[in-house]
């Protein structure tokens, strides 16, 4: 028997590995890592830097926010119409990215270890893709993924079931669990039969009663207080003379490719820009406008998300935030009271809220019959998240883990099923 084995989680937002110790039956360390890729041209030479994870956001703001940046690679699995992308002169088709983050994880964990560890338990979704053919293709690319990155003995198991192994191991007697798995991009929710002498089990199949997901998470929490609460310091609302005497609000289409910062990355910027100046002279030369020139022109999309989270994550905990953002000649200050954060994000929050009551009814499961409600997953940090879990189920209901590392956690303590 081996000694060491890997769970890995590979998330669209986070990545995470955890080392269980077999022996000793104990979780012995877990890396957590930004999901994220930077590549740069080095100067004066055709070698090409990359970076993955934390380093790799520094390494694009330091470099201007210049060379390729990945985020979401976890998205592009399942599309078929995606062979490759080059990088400079690299090709790297989707499973070549995927090794870079697993071989990133892998090599801190050997390290730790001191020893070349070649099993892994690999995290999927439920639903990679509607499709089944796509589903398929994205799951042999993570398992040509990882062979790449040196794993030679590779299993599957689905991330929200790993994530309620790993509350199992805390139950002292049977449990109906309702795993609510809340990331960036989606929310995704699996109702199980847990209890302590159940893990012992190798099949589980019969113990899931249900499962379903939402394609709404974190990002569109981002997306939702960049719309309503950030775009009038970009110009929305200010009025230009469309003709002599005649004051018109700028048109709502200049906002659109701002409320994520992946539509921000991709949309033509010189059309965007022309228009934005044909507006700024008609409206007095508005600094708001200016503003949105300045965002879309010097690329500050992904500094302002970053911006636009940290206020998210402070009102996990606290009941206001200052949010600030200061670079170029855009300075906008704004406080948000976490009510006002919760009116902000309440449009995202009913729909999770209204699919959770559809995907109940759907499979016959009444509130009351869930006994425990584990959340996890980074927005699974959010209050309005929380309170909806709590009104739907009751507070004494909810219990949680470590809400990053759980589905890592549990996909390691799947090698004993
Ligand atoms: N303390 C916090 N409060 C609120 N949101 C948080 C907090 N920490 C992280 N987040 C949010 O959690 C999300 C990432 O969660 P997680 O790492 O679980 O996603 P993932 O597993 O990578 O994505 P997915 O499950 O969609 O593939 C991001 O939207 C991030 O902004
Ligand atoms: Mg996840």
């Amino acid at each position: 028997m081996k000694k060491y084995i890997y769970g890995i989680d590979f998330g669209t937002t986070n990545s995470a590995l955890s080392i269980l110790d077999t022996e000793a039956n104990t979780i012995v360390k877990t890396f957590n890592e930004s999901s994220i890729l930077f590549f740069i041209q080095q100067q004066n030479s055709s070698q090409i830097a990359t970076f993955v994870g934390q380093p790799a956001i520094e390494a694009y703001l330091e470099n201007g926010m210049t060379g390729r940046f990945m985020k979401s690679i976890k998205r592009i699995l399942p599309r078929t119409s995606f062979v490759d992308t080059k990088v400079y002169t690299k090709k790297y088709t989707a499973a070549d990215l995927v090794t870079l983050i697993l071989q990133y994880l892998k090599d801190k964990a050997d390290a730790f270890i001191g020893e070349n560890i070649t099993e892994i338990i690999l995290g999927r979704p439920v639903v990679f893709d509607e499709d089944p053919a796509k589903d398929k293709v994205a799951q042999e690319r993570l398992e040509k993924a990882a062979l790449k990155a040196g794993f030679t003995t590779i299993s599957f198991q689905m991330e929200p079931i790993a994530a309620a192994f790993a509350y199992e191991r805390t139950l002292a007697h049977d449990e109906t669990v309702l795993v609510a798995d809340i990331g960036g991009g989606t929310s995704d929710f699996t109702v199980m039969k847990l209890g302590p002498e159940k893990y012992k089990n190798r099949a589980r199949k019969q113990d899931i009663v249900a499962q379903g997901g939402i394609y709404i998470g974190g990002d569109s929490f981002d997306s939702a207080y960049m719309s309503k609460a950030l775009v009038p310091y970009f110009g929305k609302n200010v009025l230009y003379e469309s003709s002599p005497g005649k004051m018109l609000e700028v048109p709502g289409v200049l906002f659109d490719n701002i409320t994520s910062w992946e539509k921000m990355n991709f949309f033509n910027v010189h059309k965007l820009v022309r228009d934005i100046e044909r507006y700024y002279i008609y409206a007095a030369k508005s600094e708001k406008l200016m503003n949105l020139r300045v965002l879309v022109e010097k690329n500050l999309g992904y500094s302002l998300f970053r911006e636009i989270e940290k206020t998210k994550i402070t009102l996990s905990n606290t009941d206001i935030s200052n949010f600030h953002f200061a670079k170029e000649s855009i300075d906008i200050a704004e406080t948000t009271t976490i009510d006002e954060y919760n009116e902000i994000i309440g449009g995202s929050i009913g729909k999770i809220g209204n699919y959770l009551d559809g995907f109940l009814a759907a499979n016959n499961i009444k509130a009351a019959e869930i006994d425990t409600v584990f959340i996890t997953g980074g927005s699974a940090q959010v209050r309005a998240l929380k309170n909806l879990m709590g009104e739907k189920f009751g507070d004494e209901k909810l219990r949680s883990g470590d809400y990053l590392n759980s589905v890592s956690q549990g996909l390691a303590w799947s090698y004993y099923n």
